[in-house]
Parts: C-alpha cells; sequence; structure tokens
C-alpha cells in the first residue's frame, strides 16, 4: 500500500466525523461533533477488544506509533495527526506491517480529546517532538496549553501518564511550566524535571533528524493525580 492509496472520504463541503477502515476523520473547522457518536474502543470499528489504550499526538509520519503498536499487540495504539499527507504515511505504514492495534485519527489534537475520547479511558499519553512555536506571537499555535493540559487531564485514568518528548530546551521548560500550571499533573523526574536518557523509547523521523544534528533530547513524565 502507498500512502496515495488512501482517499480523502469527504470534500470540505460534506465534511463530517467519519470513522472507516480504523481511520477516524475529525473535520476541521467544524461544530457538530456531538451529533455523531464515537463507538467504544472494543467495538470492532475501532480496535474490537479491550485492553490498555495509548495515544500518540502529532504522530507525524508515524514511525514511532507504528513501530509501538507492532510491538505491543496487546495494546490499543492511537495516532493522531492533524496534516491528511500525514495521515496517509502512517496508514500505508501501518498496512504494510499488518498492524491491526492502531486505530488512526485525522484531526486536531485537543478536538479529537474534547469530543471523541471518553473520561479515564486512556492509560498513557504521548507528544513527541511537538512544534515548538518559540515566538511569543506565535503561541496560540502551541499545542501544550491549559484546554490540550485539562482535556488530557480529564482522558487519562488517574495515576496514569503523559510523557512529551522535545529537541527544544525553552519548549521543553514552557511544557514542563503548563502542565505544573494546571495542578492536575505531578512532574515524575526530580528537578529539572526532564531526563535526557530513555532507554528504548523508540525512533520517530524528527527524534533520528534532531540527534543527527547533535541535538539533546528532554524528555519529560507527569502522572495524572
Ligand atoms: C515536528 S512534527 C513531529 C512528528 C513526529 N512526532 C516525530 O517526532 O517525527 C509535529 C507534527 O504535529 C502535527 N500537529 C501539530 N499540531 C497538531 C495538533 N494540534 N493536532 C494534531 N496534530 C498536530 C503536525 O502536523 C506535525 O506532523
Amino acid at each position: 500500500m502507498k500512502p496515495k492509496h488512501l482517499k480523502a472520504p469527504f470534500t470540505w463541503e460534506e465534511r463530517r466525523p467519519v470513522l472507516t477502515d480504523q481511520v477516524l476523520y475529525v473535520p476541521h473547522h467544524y461544530q457538530d461533533h456531538t451529533a455523531w457518536t464515537m463507538p467504544a474502543w472494543e467495538d470492532p470499528a475501532v480496535f474490537g477488544k479491550q485492553g490498555r489504550v495509548c495515544i500518540e499526538y502529532c504522530s507525524g509520519n508515524g514511525n514511532w506509533v507504528v513501530e509501538k503498536a507492532k510491538d505491543n499487540p496487546d495494546t490499543c495504539w492511537i495516532a493522531v495527526e492533524k496534516r491528511f499527507d500525514r495521515v496517509r504515511k502512517i496508514w500505508s505504514k501501518r498496512e504494510n506491517l499488518k498492524v491491526k492495534n492502531l486505530l488512526i485519527v485525522c484531526g486536531e489534537a485537543v478536538a479529537f480529546t474534547k469530543h471523541y475520547i471518553p473520561t479515564q479511558s486512556i492509560d498513557e499519553a504521548y507528544l513527541n517532538f511537538p512544534d515548538p512555536w518559540p515566538k511569543p506571537k506565535h503561541t496560540k499555535h502551541r499545542l501544550v496549553r491549559q484546554p490540550f493540559v485539562t482535556e488530557i487531564a480529564r482522558v487519562v485514568k488517574k495515576g496514569g501518564v503523559a510523557t512529551f518528548v522535545s529537541d527544544d530546551l525553552p519548549n521543553c521548560e514552557r511544557m514542563l511550566e503548563e502542565m505544573v500550571k494546571s495542578t492536575l499533573w505531578k512532574a515524575e523526574f526530580p528537578f529539572p524535571h526532564y531526563v535526557t536518557d530513555w532507554p528504548n523509547y523508540g525512533y520517530s523521523f524528527f527524534d533520528e533528524l534532531w540527534r543527527a544534528k547533535g541535538k539533546t533530547i528532554q524528555y519529560l513524565k507527569f502522572v495524572n493525580e
């Protein structure tokens, strides 16, 4: 399967939530999310089984999450990516590796989390190399702000974890500040609350890119209190 073999399920005018072939499309610039009901995780259209549920936000081309799903077949995985061209790449990898335990979501992270994920239904959340948007005037584009922080606190089980990975120390520090500010999350690692080595964490496109350029990677981990 090539990425181009995944066809868009609707035109812009016809956009609506669509779940087909284990890909959920959450339309952009759409107000009527609650008119459609997300099936339970164990529904055959989603995972068809019960189990631990882990989610990766901002999956890009899916290298990290497809490998995780392949290596952990008893866990249900969700990949969330807003760009359809990248969703196609995740889908192509998933199909070619015959991975069955990965739901791909083509949609924006906060909209999907808020309208489609039940409360306390996720065991682990991951965010690998989110776009840093370093300039103050671009603050509104950053994902890790209070709407995201509070929504993931709602959907991750109590005692469940959220792990964020960055190559950019100021971005790491901003994400840390947003998480602890909410009081819903407790940083797992002692001060400075990140580590720079996490054996067997897995590799993503941006992880390999930044390591090749000699950058240090920071890992933040939080527990939902
Ligand atoms: C820098 S890339 C990292 C991709 C991948 N995690 C990796 O490590 O290779 C960031 C990705 O996040 C996606 N993204 C940014 N904001 C998003 C949002 N609010 N919801 C869903 N995806 C988003 C972008 O489209 C892009 O593919």
